[in-house]
């Protein structure tokens, strides 16, 4: 058996959405930016695409959801336009964002203070999420944007943002929220909350790579990062991607559809393993798991380095990860584990295990079982010791550091 448990890197593209996009690889390619039938006989599957993602987060009529390349264009989007809208040709100077973001965030801010911009990192509490009373005490008359994660990739604990969302309104600040890890797995209502912009990506919710989207409220001005065609009304050029773009629209519906019952459905496995693998000593999960989305799960394991794990996992066959994929072959410690306040040694022992609706409890058992049995061996303890037991001092666990 092999069992992929590494959700929030990547997701098996969902076959419905394979059978939807294979006809515009072969069949109906015309360049849906031509006059004649091989490029008009595509508008009605992207209308389609658009239809299912504004009924996935709810989007109103008059907003705008623009496909992108992926989420990483999408934020470097909000991100640099907002940087030459208010701040190059505005009277701003200030970007709000926090230390656990993504990197295609906290890179794209490293940039933009290189280029003069001032730039606040928030810190986390010890849930690893910031809470909107901070956000709050640092927006100045200068600040431009506040840009918060919807979930945390590492963690999934959710982020508190209606209350910021409202901090924002009232301060009149654009408020953008880098959602991959929410859309798909959380209900994700554009309308319950105050938001300018979010960023989605396909291949986090069973559609393809390579394709995202921005969703941006009211239409207002975002000035392009992309330049070119002026195709999807100027917004963003470049001859749209039409099997990815239906791919995505399809993965939206299926993702969002019952989206209740799928959460519980995964909650259940994901609640089920934690529990199991609590059952070892000196182990704990971070952030409460009532607030994290329903297939993540980060463990820590005193004494044993993450990286061991992870290849003692990959040996039976199990796709984890210690934390951001982009951040996992580089051997460094876990980035939230750090911004929680755990110490260098602690947060190597991370170990994120992200389920998916495709998890079966056949899975959950076999990795259960693998993951017992790696930690006895790696602690240096006989595999044939069968239970596990509780050390003395050693509580088991689930709380913040
Ligand atoms: C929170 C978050 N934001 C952005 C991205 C980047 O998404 P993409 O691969 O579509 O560029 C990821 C992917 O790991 C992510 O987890």
């Amino acid at each position: 058996m092999q069992v992929y448990m590494d959700n929030n890197a990547t997701t098996m593209v969902d076959p419905q959405v394979v059978e939807a996009m294979l006809p515009y690889f072969s069949e109906k390619y015309g360049n849906p930016n031509s006059i004649h039938k091989f490029g008009t006989g595509s508008h009605p599957a992207i209308a389609k695409a658009i239809d299912q993602m504004y009924a996935g987060i709810n989007a109103a009529d008059n907003d705008d959801i623009i496909f992108t390349s992926c989420a990483t264009e999408s934020n470097n989007w909000v991100l640099q336009s907002t940087w030459v809208d208010q701040i190059l040709n505005g009277d701003k100077n200030h970007i709000v964002t926090t230390e656990v973001e993504h990197p295609s965030v906290l890179s794209t801010c490293k940039f933009l203070e290189d280029q003069g911009v001032k730039v606040t990192y928030l810190p986390v509490n010890d849930q690893g999420i910031v809470e909107a009373h901070t956000v709050k005490s640092f927006i100045t008359d200068k600040t431009a944007l506040v840009s918060v994660m919807w979930a945390s990739n590492e963690t999934g604990m959710i982020f508190p943002i209606k209350e910021i969302g409202e901090i924002c309104k009232e301060k009149g600040v654009l408020f953008h929220s880098d959602a991959v890890q929410a859309v798909g797995k959380i209900p994700v209502d554009v309308q319950d909350v105050h938001i300018d912009f979010i960023s989605m990506s396909a291949h986090k919710f069973h559609g393809p790579k390579g394709v995202g989207a921005l969703y941006i409220k009211d239409s207002q001005k975002l000035s392009p990062l992309m330049h070119g065609g002026e195709q999807m009304n100027g917004r963003r050029s470049g001859t749209l991607n039409v099997p990815f773009i239906v791919g995505m629209g399809e993965a939206m519906e299926l993702a969002t559809k019952n989206i209740e019952s799928k959460m519980a459905s995964m909650r259940a496995k994901r609640d089920r393993l934690e529990d199991a693998l609590l059952e070892l000593s000196d182990t704990f999960t971070i952030g409460e798991r009532d607030n994290r989305t329903p297939n993540t799960l980060l463990i820590s394991i005193r004494g044993v380095e993450g990286e061991g794990m992870l290849w003692d996992l990959n040996n039976g066959l199990i796709g984890a990860s210690t934390g951001s994929a982009c951040a996992s072959e580089d051997l460094e410690a876990n980035s939230v584990m750090l911004a929680i306040g755990a110490d260098h040694e602690l947060a190597h022992t991370g170990i994120r295990l992200s389920l998916s609706r495709f998890t079966t409890d056949e899975e959950v058992g076999y990795v259960i079982d693998h993951f017992k049995a790696a930690v006895l061996r790696l602690r240096g303890i006989s595999s044939s010791y069968a239970k596990v037991q509780p050390t003395p001092g050693g509580e088991a666990t689930e709380c913040a550091i």
